[in-house]
């Protein structure tokens, strides 16, 4: 499977922050919040990642994170000239995906939670084996600002619906989509909505109706951090900071998962947190990797 992280946009919400520099690239605590969704991908086991964003940011997201090599990956990007709506990162990305299967994660989307690569693994083989759709609820206070998902008694999905004035559930659905090859032709079919996108929400509508879009339930045990405003990107490295403090392991750092997953070895670890070592990030990789060599 192939990953899309859709890193684009205006950052409107978050101006003047986000007039000169990409939402994406602004630090959620001690590193860049693009870091989080990339690490949701490498957790996923996924290597092949497409980036896309806008014609002014996507040279910066180049100089950030290269072709991916040097954490065991192969990076390719692209330029969306215009904000069009999610959707329209498979029309982007056709070339790309190539005819498989697709997770799409949002460059703005911060998850954590111990469980959270066992429920990747799982939206992944359900897709690649039954093919469909596989998305996530995740239970929040302000269903009005996302994606809605509504479910029946069994826990079956019945409605989706984008930033619904009355809401009829309280599980948004968080930017983490998993896709069989089909995706590309349903974006194609996909007409704007009133706000002029083509919307995610209209994706998921089509593999609902059609009874092969699976929504998963995100638990309490996992987290998924907002960064829609000023007070989220706070809150958001708060939590980062907190967690790291208190338990002593870093929350997305690539250079970790990609080891951990096999990508790179202790040694080009070690090596890239060497070139970090002037800060703690730099000093953590440093210590893993010392405190793992035979
Ligand atoms: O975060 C989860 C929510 O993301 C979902 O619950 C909603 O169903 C989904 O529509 C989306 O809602 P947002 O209001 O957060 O979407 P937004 O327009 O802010 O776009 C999300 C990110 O994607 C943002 O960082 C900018 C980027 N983006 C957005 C559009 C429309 C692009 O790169 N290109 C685009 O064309």
């Amino acid at each position: 499977m192939k990953g899309i992280i859709l890193a684009g946009g205006k950052g409107t919400r978050l101006y003047p922050n986000t007039i000169c520099v990409s939402k994406q690239l602004l630090p959620i605590y001690d590193k860049p919040l693009i870091y989080y969704s990339l690490s949701v991908l490498l957790l996923a086991g996924i290597k092949d990642i497409l980036i896309i964003s806008t014609p002014y940011d996507t040279p910066n997201y180049r100089k950030l994170l290269g072709d991916g090599s040097r954490i065991g990956i192969n990076i390719e990007y692209c330029v969306q000239e215009t904000p069009r709506g999610l959707a329209d990162a498979f029309i982007l990305g056709e070339e790309f995906i190539d005819g498989g299967s697709v997770c799409l994660v949002l460059g703005d989307n911060v998850f954590y939670g111990q469980h959270l690569s066992a429920l990747l693994i799982k939206a992944m083989n359900r897709v690649s084996t039954d093919g469909g759709a596989a998305v996530f609820g995740y239970l929040v206070k302000n269903p009005r600002e996302f994606g809605v998902v509504e479910f029946d008694k069994n826990n079956k999905a019945i409605s989706i619906e984008e930033k619904p004035v009355h809401p009829r559930s309280n599980y948004a659905v968080p930017g983490l989509y998993f896709y069989d090859n089909s995706v590309v032709e349903v974006a194609k079919n996909v007409k704007p909505s009133e706000r002029g996108e083509i919307e995610i929400t209209s994706v998921n509508n089509h593999y609902l109706e059609h009874g092969t879009l699976n929504v998963m339930v995100m638990g309490r045990g996992m987290s998924w951090l907002d960064t829609g405003s000023p007070k989220g990107m706070h809150k958001a490295s708060s939590f980062v900071k907190n967690v790291q403090e208190l338990q002593g392991f870093y929350i997305s750092c690539i250079e970790e998962i990609a080891w951990r997953r096999n990508f790179i070895t202790l040694e080009q670890m070690r090596s890239l947190g060497l070139e970090l070592a002037s800060t703690d990030y730099g000093k953590y990789i440093i210590s893993l990797a010392e405190e793992n060599k035979g």
